[in-house]
């Protein structure tokens, strides 16, 4: 195990004889931001939904810290760690900020529910929340009520709601997807900074977001992977900018700027 916290074995996701996963042997270094990157279609929310258990692999193996957990259930897999950034639509609206940071430390998978309902322990659980929004740079917003929030702040909210949770693995599905320059950089730096102690697998298609954080990329096309490595030797790759090409090459030239 070591240095690998995650890795898969031809792992296989067929649809009605659709290959949407093919053969993907993945390797994710403990510590590391990898961005799992690819065009439209290529497969990387499967992938996701296979580390997770949403879907079960057609074929292949998945070990964390080296045990096999090709055949957890979800719950199994939130509760060794592994935790998918949950999506907007799962925070409540009309709660405030703080509030819903406190339901996700009050999850099954958090810490103890029955730790927390005891009176003596309120305020630390209050504490713990406020301390997870002034990560994410929502401390001033604590009080507000969450459907209020501009988009950008959602989603520094659903990190706070997630890391709640004590990832040791961390899935992020699109972090920046939606959002203008401003919000990018600061979930950017964000992500960065959240990832201290963690590992962080992330599905990014801006460029820029990956060249200036992700430790390792791997490039997965029409289902399997196409190449990996640093961003330098990734973007340079003949076989990636091809892949790119007619579909996202904006993108990859952007990440030049
Ligand atoms: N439940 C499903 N049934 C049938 N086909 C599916 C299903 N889920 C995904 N697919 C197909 O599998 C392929 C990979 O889809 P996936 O959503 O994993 O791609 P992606 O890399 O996340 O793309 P995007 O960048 O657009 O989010 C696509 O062709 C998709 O249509
Ligand atoms: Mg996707």
């Amino acid at each position: 195990m070591g240095d690998i916290i995650l890795q898969t074995q031809g792992l296989t996701k067929e649809f009605r004889g659709f290959v949407a996963v093919n053969d993907v042997a993945l390797s994710v270094k403990r510590g590391h931001i990898h961005a799992l990157i690819g065009p439209n279609g290529a497969g990387k929310t499967t992938c996701f939904n296979l580390l997770t258990k949403f879907l079960a692999p057609t074929r292949g193996k998945i070990h964390f810290n080296g045990v096999d957990i090709t055949g957890d259930r979800p719950a199994q897999i939130a509760r060794r760690g592994i935790i998918r950034s949950f999506q907007i639509s799962a925070v409540f609206p009309h709660l405030t900020v703080l509030e819903n940071v406190r339901i996700g430390l009050q999850r099954p998978t958090g810490l103890s529910f029955h730790f927390w309902r005891s009176e003596r322990c309120l305020d630390q659980l209050n504490e713990r929340a406020r301390q997870l929004l002034d990560q994410v740079d929502l401390g001033e917003f604590a009080d507000t009520i969450t459907g209020s929030l501009p988009y950008g702040r959602k989603r520094a909210l659903e990190i706070a709601t997630t890391l709640a949770m004590d990832p040791e693995l961390m899935l992020l599905d699109e972090p920046t997807q939606g959002m203008g320059h401003e919000d990018v950089d600061r979930v950017t730096q964000l992500i960065k900074r959240v990832s201290e102690g963690r590992t962080v697998l992330m599905v990014e298609h801006n460029m820029s977001v990956i060249s200036k954080i992700a430790d390792e990329i791997t490039v997965l096309a029409r289902g399997s992977v196409l190449a990996e490595g640093d961003y330098a030797s990734v973007s340079r790759n003949p076989l990636v900018m091809e892949a790119y090409m007619g579909t996202t090459q904006g993108e990859l030239e952007g990440a030049h700027a």
